[in-house]
C-alpha cells in the first residue's frame, strides 16, 4: 500500500448506500413445501422460533453475484450523487463468486461500464463486508483511492444442501453496497478485524476444483451450535475494541447493524452492550442470512426507511466462516 501522501484525507466517509434483492421471495411456508418434496421436514414455527427468519430471496438460474451487485452499486452511486465514472476502486466481498476467476469485482466493473480502476474480491465469508470496508478505509486514507465501491454480494442458494434442514432454511441471496469517499470529516472512526483458522471446520464449503472436476462436497456445512457460541463472544469483544480505539462508549452508539444470521445472536449482542433492541437494525426476518451482503443490505434498508440518519453513529459487525469477525464504527 502507498505511504500516506501529505494531501491524504483524514477520513473515508460513506456517502451513499444501495442494495438489491432478487425478486423470487420464499416464505417459510414455501421452504417447508419445497423441502417436503424431498421428504425433509421443517416448519415456519421452528424457523421463526430458532432464527427469526420468515422469508429469504433466491436468485433465478443463471443470475450471478455480479448481477445482484450491479443493481446495488447503481443505487448506492445514485444516493451518493456519483456516477460510475467517479469510481476508482471496487472491492467485492463474496464467497459465491461468478467464477473461480476472474474476480466478481472485474465482472462488476465491466457491468458498470467502466474500466481501469483496481477491482478485487475479498473472501471472509459473513464477515466479508466488514473486512472489505476496513481495507477500503485504509486505501482511501492512504490516498490510493478517493471514491470506492465496497460491496457484499452473494448467491448462497447455489451452495445450499436442500437435504440438510439445519442449514438450507437459513440463507438467502442479495447484494448491498456503499460508496466510500475521501473526506476531511468522519467517517469511519475505528475498525477491528480478526480471524482464527483453528475453527475452519465449523462453517465451510469443503469442495474444490481440480483436474477438471469438483473434488469434495461443494455444499455448505455448519455446526450451528459451535458457530452460535463463538459468534456471541466475538461480536461483543470486537464491539468493545472499536469503542476503546475511538475513545467512545456504548452510549455513543445510535445503531447496531450486525451480521443478520439469527435474531437470538443479535439480541445477545445487544444485551451485552446494554443497547435497547429498538437500536438494532434487523432484516434477518425478510432476508435470511445473506452472508457478506447482510450488513450493507441492512444498512441500506435502515437508511431508506429513514431510520438511520446522517450524523448518527453506527456499529457494523460481521462474523462468519474462517472463523472471521470484525467491527467498524462509523459516523454516518
Ligand atoms: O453466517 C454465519 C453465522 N452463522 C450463524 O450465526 C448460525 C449460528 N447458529 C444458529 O443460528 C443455530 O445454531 C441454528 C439456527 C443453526 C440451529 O438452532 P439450534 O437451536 O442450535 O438447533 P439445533 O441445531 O440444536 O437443533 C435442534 C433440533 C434438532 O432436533 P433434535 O436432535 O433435538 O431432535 C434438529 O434436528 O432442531 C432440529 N432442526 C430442525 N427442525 C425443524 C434443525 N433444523 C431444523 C429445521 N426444522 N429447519
Amino acid at each position: 500500500m502507498n505511504q500516506p501522501s501529505p494531501t491524504a484525507p483524514r477520513y473515508a466517509r460513506i456517502t451513499g448506500t444501495g442494495s438489491y434483492l432478487p425478486p423470487r421471495r420464499l416464505s417459510n411456508a414455501d421452504m417447508t413445501a419445497l423441502l417436503a418434496e424431498r421428504g425433509v421436514e421443517t416448519s415456519d414455527e421452528w424457523i421463526v422460533e430458532r432464527t427469526g427468519i420468515r422469508a429469504r430471496h433466491f436468485a433465478a438460474a443463471g443470475v450471478c453475484s455480479s448481477d445482484l451487485a450491479v443493481h446495488a452499486c447503481r443505487h448506492a452511486l445514485e444516493a451518493a450523487g456519483r456516477s460510475a465514472d467517479d469510481v476508482d476502486l471496487i472491492i467485492v466481498a463474496t464467497s459465491t463468486p461468478d467464477m473461480v476467476f476472474p474476480s466478481t469485482a472485474c465482472f462488476l466493473q465491466h457491468k458498470l461500464g467502466i474500466s481501469g480502476c483496481p477491482a478485487f474480491d475479498l473472501q471472509a465469508v459473513c464477515a466479508g463486508f466488514v473486512y472489505a470496508l476496513t481495507v477500503a478505509d485504509a486505501m482511501v486514507r492512504a490516498g490510493s483511492a478517493r471514491c470506492a465501491l465496497v460491496v457484499g454480494a452473494e448467491v448462497f442458494s447455489r451452495i445450499l444442501d436442500f437435504n440438510d434442514r439445519g442449514t438450507c432454511v437459513l440463507f438467502g441471496d442479495g447484494a448491498g453496497a456503499v460508496v466510500l469517499e475521501a473526506s476531511d470529516e468522519p467517517g469511519i472512526v475505528a475498525t477491528d478485524l480478526h480471524a482464527d483458522g483453528r475453527h475452519s471446520g465449523i462453517l465451510c464449503v469443503p469442495g474444490t476444483v481440480s483436474g477438471g472436476q469438483v473434488l469434495g462436497d461443494p455444499l455448505l456445512k455448519m455446526d450451528g451450535q459451535a458457530v452460535f457460541k463463538l459468534a456471541v463472544g466475538v461480536l461483543e469483544s470486537a464491539a468493545r475494541a472499536v469503542l476503546e480505539k475511538s475513545g467512545r462508549s456504548e452510549a455513543d452508539i445510535d445503531w447496531l447493524i450486525p451480521h443478520q444470521a439469527n435474531i437470538r445472536i443479535m439480541q445477545g449482542t445487544a444485551r451485552k452492550l446494554k443497547l435497547p433492541l429498538e437500536r438494532v437494525v434487523v432484516t434477518v426476518h425478510e432476508h435470511g442470512n445473506t452472508s457478506a451482503a447482510s450488513v450493507p443490505l441492512a444498512l441500506d434498508a435502515a437508511v431508506r426507511a429513514g431510520r438511520v440518519k446522517k450524523g448518527e453513529t453506527l456499529l457494523l459487525e460481521g462474523v462468519g466462516g474462517g472463523f472471521t469477525w470484525g467491527a467498524v464504527l462509523v459516523d454516518f
